[in-house]
């Protein structure tokens, strides 16, 4: 092997985790308070749906061997998406293999159905996000982070007479926990006739008043606003989605996403039908999450370090360098608490350190965690 392909491969897998993922986690052979992720209800613990899982598997096994078009659908299956589309209240849903998948899937039927000629995509959309529209082979056009203006004026400039926009977004960033100003997005594709793509991956289960997302905390409702999201966050199990009419969704589950890969375990199947269940019947899960994101921001504020004061559970910031919140980083271990130092999209170069609290966490967790850092920043 050369060098240079040694350099730039060095191994990213530096935490192993060992348990099941919980308030306490043990990873690299040692319990610590876990601060990370992206389980907001740690339902991925949850023995109703550990339960659920081992149930399926001894019905169906580990897999169908064969993709959902031809014999890989099973009723479990058609049940998840009549779920789905009752949760976000939309007349159908496409159930998926992966989150990653549902921004691909979404992108092409989209296409199919003569929805958009050109995507506008803020530049820091998730790897899925972004990597789905330039799949698709159409132009793809970056505008800034969260800046309605510029989406704007770059359509202005990009647009040729009765060519229409997508306009692409997370509508929660993992990073930062900025929330899209999808409102104004929904109001310059009506202007331009287009559509908007939102990946809610971060804020189904979570945000607005019932957990539907983006969409739901702005009070909107359009038949020009499409959406694809995670089962593997909030909902505890795995997998992606894609909801909408049934125009729309027939193209998916006709696209070559669902057709060109097997169908998704009825494991996680089961896993994902248990999962929306608790979040839908679960409304002080939310309320405790909400109350813990919170409490907090409120503590890490009273450090000096400066927070979004929200109800978001993502709660980051930064130090001068990279080697000064690897230090941090450490240290906290030290005291047996694991926060992330994390160089993902939106974190820039030097990385970012952050928190994620869930409605697992004790109050007295979260002190410990206040405390701890307090006395290493
Ligand atoms: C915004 C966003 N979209 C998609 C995904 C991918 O989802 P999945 O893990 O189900 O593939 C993630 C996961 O981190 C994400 O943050």
């Amino acid at each position: 092997m050369s060098t240079e392909t040694q350099a730039t491969h060095r191994n990213p897998f530096q935490y192993i985790m060992d348990s099941k993922v919980k308030t306490v986690t043990t990873i690299n052979g040692k319990d610590y308070l876990y601060f990370a992720g992206t389980g907001y209800y740690q339902l991925q613990s949850h023995p109703k749906m550990i339960q659920a899982v081992v149930d399926a598997t001894k019905k169906f096994g580990i897999g169908s061997a064969t993709s959902r078009t031809i014999t890989g659908t099973t009723n479990l299956l058609l049940k998840l998406e009549e779920k789905i589309a009752d949760f976000f209240e939309t007349e159908d849903a496409a159930y998926l293999p992966s989150g990653y998948l549902s921004d691909m899937a979404g992108f092409q039927a989209l296409e199919k159905t003569g929805i958009y000629d050109v995507i506008f995509i803020d530049e820091m959309a998730h790897y899925s996000n972004a990597d789905g529209a330039l799949v698709t082979g159409k132009k793809v056009v970056k505008f800034k982070h969260l800046d309605a203006k510029n989406l704007s004026n770059k359509m202005e400039k990009h647009l040729k007479n009765g060519e229409k926009p997508l306009i692409a977004t997370d509508g929660l960033f993992p990073i930062w926990a900025e929330l899209a100003p999808v409102d104004k997005y929904l109001k310059i594709a009506n202007k331009f006739n287009g559509a908007v793509w939102v990946d809610d991956s971060h804020a189904v289960g979570i945000v607005g008043e019932t957990g539907r997302g983006v969409y739901e905390y702005f009070h909107l409702n359009s038949e020009r606003l499409f959406m694809g999201a995670t089962l593997s966050k909030a909902f505890g199990a795995y997998g992606g989605f894609v909801v909408g009419n049934s125009n729309f969704i027939g193209a998916v589950k006709s696209g070559n996403v669902m057709t060109g890969t097997s169908s998704p375990s009825n494991a996680m199947v089961s896993a994902a039908l248990k999962g929306l269940e608790l979040v839908k019947n679960s409304p002080e899960l939310r309320r405790k999450l909400w109350d813990n994101a919170v409490y907090l921001k409120k503590g890490i504020n009273n450090l000096g370090i400066h927070v979004e004061d929200n109800y978001l559970p993502i709660v980051t910031f930064v130090t001068e360098n990279s080697g000064e919140m690897e230090r941090i980083q450490q240290q906290l271990m030290d005291k047996g608490i694991y926060i992330q130092f994390v160089k993902y999209v939106g974190s820039g170069s030097d990385g970012v350190l952050r928190m994620v609290v869930t409605s697992s966490h004790t109050k007295e967790q979260i002190d410990f965690l206040i405390s701890s850092l307090k006395k290493l920043i």
